[in-house]
């Protein structure tokens, strides 16, 4: 499938428990646009690598499973559901361990080299919502509004803390916090396509706004770019 760059496209990028999965996700389903979860395409990669043995610093043969990899979103958007070779993986890829691995593999060039096309055709009529670090800055520098969403360290980790206690896989919050400042450090800090807003991207700090609140904000936004 060839992606069409006059479909238009809204990219929501920052760490992780900034939001930007929900809220991207909300968002994409208010405008009836498709959904793009970049981190779970990390995600998977570092899960096949690990079924086939494949060392997490081995970039040659990572970015080969990358091109390669059959990967699936039947849900587009409206739920977890990833398939990896035709099995469901939704549960499996969002544990901290498979986040810790996709923080591995995406510091690989070729890796992230590989997986660009792959994520620019998710352009599709009638418009893409893509979620991710770099969506705004290497994958879509074109998209018609970007967001960039942040939150304090401590209050990331209290959600995350949160979200695993209701699935009952309770973890102690100073771990989760010490995780979650190991992973902005090593995504912002890695050589290609780090963890910033781009220059055009309308930075929101959610620390401190619900999700309604931050969804009104970003639709509002949005409709501003397209009918200005
Ligand atoms: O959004 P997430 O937590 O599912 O992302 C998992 C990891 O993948 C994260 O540590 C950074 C990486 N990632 C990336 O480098 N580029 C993206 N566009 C999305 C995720």
């Amino acid at each position: 499938m060839m992606s069409d760059i006059s479909v238009p496209v809204i990219t929501v990028d920052g760490p992780s428990g900034s939001g930007k999965g929900t809220i991207s996700q909300a968002v994409a389903r208010e405008l009836g646009f498709h959904f793009l979860d970049s981190g779970a395409l990390y995600r998977v990669l570092a899960l096949a690598a690990r079924q086939r043995g494949i060392a997490l610093d081995d970039e040659a043969a990572l970015a080969e499973l990358a091109a390669g990899l059959d990967i699936r979103f039947p849900a587009d958007g409206e739920g977890d559901s990833v398939l990896l070779d035709g099995r469901e993986v939704g549960g499996e890829i969002r544990t901290e361990a498979a986040g810790a691995g996709a923080s591995k593999v995406a510091a690989l060039p070729a890796v992230r080299a590989a997986l660009l096309q792959r994520q620019r055709d998710f352009r599709q009529p009638p418009g893409l919502v893509a979620d991710g670090r770099d969506m705004g800055t290497v994958v879509f520098p074109d998209a018609d509004a970007k967001f960039f969403l942040t939150a304090s360290a401590e209050e990331r980790a209290r959600r995350r803390y949160k979200q695993l206690k209701e699935k009952g896989k309770e973890a102690p919050y100073e771990a989760i916090l010490a995780d979650i400042q190991a992973r902005d450090e090593r995504d912002a800090s890695r050589a290609v396509a780090p963890l910033k807003p781009a220059e055009d991207a309308e930075i929101i700090d959610t620390t401190s706004l619900d999700i309604p609140t931050t969804v009104s904000r970003v639709l509002a936004a949005i409709k501003n770019r397209l009918n200005p």
